[in-house]
């Protein structure tokens, strides 16, 4: 059911997603897909996009109502497709889940160029412009609501996460001023902030490609990704923009950013820096155990 603005300042109460069409980017895998799952279960439209065509179709046949859509939300022309195609099929878009990401461990001086721009690309102009597509749908019908799948590592940053928290601090930048501008007008601009979370976050980091049937043999260490999907159905269901830490502890990594903890932490992780970035490649190592038929993939996407 989609609320109009004024109808959203008189409706303090849960909002349901019950029939709503919902963007979900990144749906094939971890957050996303376990988004997508509990929206459809609680009656939602979803649309779930991704770049690897033939695992959008294997999830798509696992999950019951999943409209999959091929999106690679770093190609200007694919992010103006999706938006272009829902509103065409569905004449609305009452929520869009910004949850596409990557993420990139080890300092900055092992980075290349191409490592800097995909993270980038990915995690801040992707989303920051499908953001800019969705919106004059929206404020013209005064009704929408946007969640972003920020991280605690935009609350604060340190080695070997320091280029990926740098964008996440770009995305929590983003919703601090796009909340002023829009949240008057019946948008409402959510973030979720999740921890470590047991997803192929850590395998894609380094390039690798999952396939579905791999998948669970990928997982990094953290909370289940359901954990995340509960926290974006409850803000979906908020006519407020709200921020949630998950697990809720993981809030306290704001107090980071109050000066005398702040200059704690600059120590503590200056003299730890080398021994976490080996502590991280050595988890990734772990986890990610890489298969001939991966490298491959490993090496053509690194020559591309
Ligand atoms: N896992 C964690 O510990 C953790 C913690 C905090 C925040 N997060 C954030 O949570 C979000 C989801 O991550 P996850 O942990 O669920 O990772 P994941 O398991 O690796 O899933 C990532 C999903 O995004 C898709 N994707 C990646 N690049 C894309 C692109 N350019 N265009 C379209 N889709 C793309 C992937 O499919 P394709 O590869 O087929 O495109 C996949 O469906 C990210 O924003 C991440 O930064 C994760």
């Amino acid at each position: 059911m989609a609320l109009s603005g004024q109808e959203h300042d008189m409706h303090l109460g849960p909002i349901p997603v019950e029939g709503r069409v919902i963007i979900v980017t990144g749906a094939t895998s971890g957050i996303g897909r376990a988004t997508a799952e509990r929206l459809l279960r609680h009656g939602a439209v979803v649309v779930g996009c991704a770049r690897d065509e033939q695992r959008l179709t294997h999830v798509a046949a696992e999950v019951p109502g999943l409209e999959p859509q091929r999106c690679d939300v770093t190609s200007s022309k694919d992010r103006a497709a999706l938006i272009d195609g829902v509103l065409a099929r569905h004449g609305r878009i009452d929520a869009l889940v910004n949850n596409a990401g990557v993420g990139w461990e080890g300092l900055v001086e092992e980075m290349e160029t191409g490592d800097v721009e995909k993270l980038v690309n990915t995690n801040v102009t992707a989303l920051i412009d499908l953001t800019r597509l969705v919106l004059p749908h929206m404020l013209e019908r005064g009704d929408g609501h946007i969640v972003m799948t920020s991280s605690s590592a935009g609350w604060f940053s340190f080695p070997p996460l320091t280029v990926y928290s740098a964008t996440k601090f770009a995305v929590e930048g983003f919703v601090e001023g796009l909340r002023r501008e829009v949240s008057r007008r019946g948008i409402v601009v959510s973030t979720v902030n999740p921890g470590p979370v047991a997803t192929e976050w850590l395998a894609r980091s380094q390039g690798l490609q999952p396939a579905e049937h791999d998948s669970e043999v990928r997982r990094n260490p953290g909370v289940p990704p359901e954990w995340v999907a509960t926290a974006i159905e409850r803000s979906l269901r908020r006519p407020y923009s709200r921020t949630a830490g998950v697990p809720r502890v993981m809030g306290l990594a704001r107090l980071l950013q109050v000066q005398p903890l702040r200059m704690a932490a600059d120590v503590a992780f200056g003299l730890t820096a080398g021994p976490l970035s080996n502590f991280a490649k050595k988890l990734t190592a772990d986890t990610t155990p890489v298969d001939p038929r991966e490298e491959l993939q490993h090496h053509s996407s690194a020559s591309n």
